[in-house]
């Protein structure tokens, strides 16, 4: 069993990196399910129908979610129909979608779960007593279990991987939008990566067109973050593999395209 995940698509740069390398990375790695992070996806926040459907069109199996997930009100018309959209599963009752979905592949189940984190973003219910749900629910079914953790600090990442050690086959962070250099299996078997980093700009500041940023900076005053339409693109991700039996990870590895890590097929 392999996963592929891609992380925070932004915006039309982004999705073209989706659409000319997903299909590439498929090819170089088959991997048995493809997963891609949206929340971002729709001008640098939120997701749009078309957009999604592209996703499953261009090969994902799944798209999550994070802290923009309602950003786009288009997002409330496709949701109910969406089975493979996954919105993070600690938002309070009453939000539409799902926190969790089965994806059917090889005769047996993934379930893949987000979860948004709590420090530095808004106070929703506890991701951690929502994981214990989730994964109980989810291990009654298949013992693979990928979990895309959107969350800005690196503590309370860290923290959610170690609390799933062992629970679930990978913890993946997602949301900072820079990928970190430690990929690793924690003790009792679950990958886990503090950021894969983001699909979209390369010379931006996180996506973000850097002049506003630096103006922001540099002045204080109130600017317009708009996400970088020309220019170089990037593409980070991680390839997981598992345990056909257990369900536990054997490998992670970071992937990351860009002029200074050009892709090789
Ligand atoms: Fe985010």
């Amino acid at each position: 069993m392999r996963i592929l995940f891609i992380g925070d698509v932004v915006s039309s740069p982004g999705r073209e990196m989706v659409q000319q390398y997903l299909p590439q990375l498929k090819a170089k790695y088959k991997p048995t399910i493809s997963i891609i992070n949206g929340e971002n996806a729709a001008g640098g926040k939120g997701i749009t129908g078309k957009i999604y459907r592209q996703f499953l069109e261009w090969g994902a199996g799944a798209v999550t979610l994070g802290n923009h997930s309602w950003h786009n009100k288009e997002v409330f018309e496709f949701i109910d129909e969406a089975k493979y959209l996954v919105r993070p599963a600690n938002f309070p009752e009453g939000n539409p979608g799902v926190g969790i979905v089965y994806l059917q592949v090889n005769g047996t189940e993934v379930a893949v779960i987000n979860l948004q984190g709590r420090t530095f973003l808004p106070a929703i219910d506890c991701p951690f007593r929502k994981a214990d749900e989730l994964v109980e629910q989810a291990r009654k079914r298949t013992p693979f279990i990928f979990v895309d953790f959107h969350a800005e600090a690196t503590s309370e990442k860290q923290a959610m991987g170690w609390y799933l050690d062992g629970r679930v086959s990978a913890v993946v962070g997602t949301h900072t939008h820079v990928q970190t250099a430690d990929e690793r299996i924690l003790s009792k078997g679950t990958a886990y990566v503090t950021d894969v980093g983001m699909t979209g700009p390369y010379d931006g500041i996180l996506g973000v067109e850097k002049e506003a940023v630096l103006k922001k900076f540099l002045t204080e005053l109130p600017v317009r973050f708009e996400v970088v339409k020309e220019g170089r693109n990037q593409l980070n991700g991680v390839i997981i593999d598992l345990d056909p039996k257990t369900g536990m990870a054997k490998s992670i590895s970071r992937l990351l395209i860009n002029d200074d890590h050009p892709f090789f097929s």
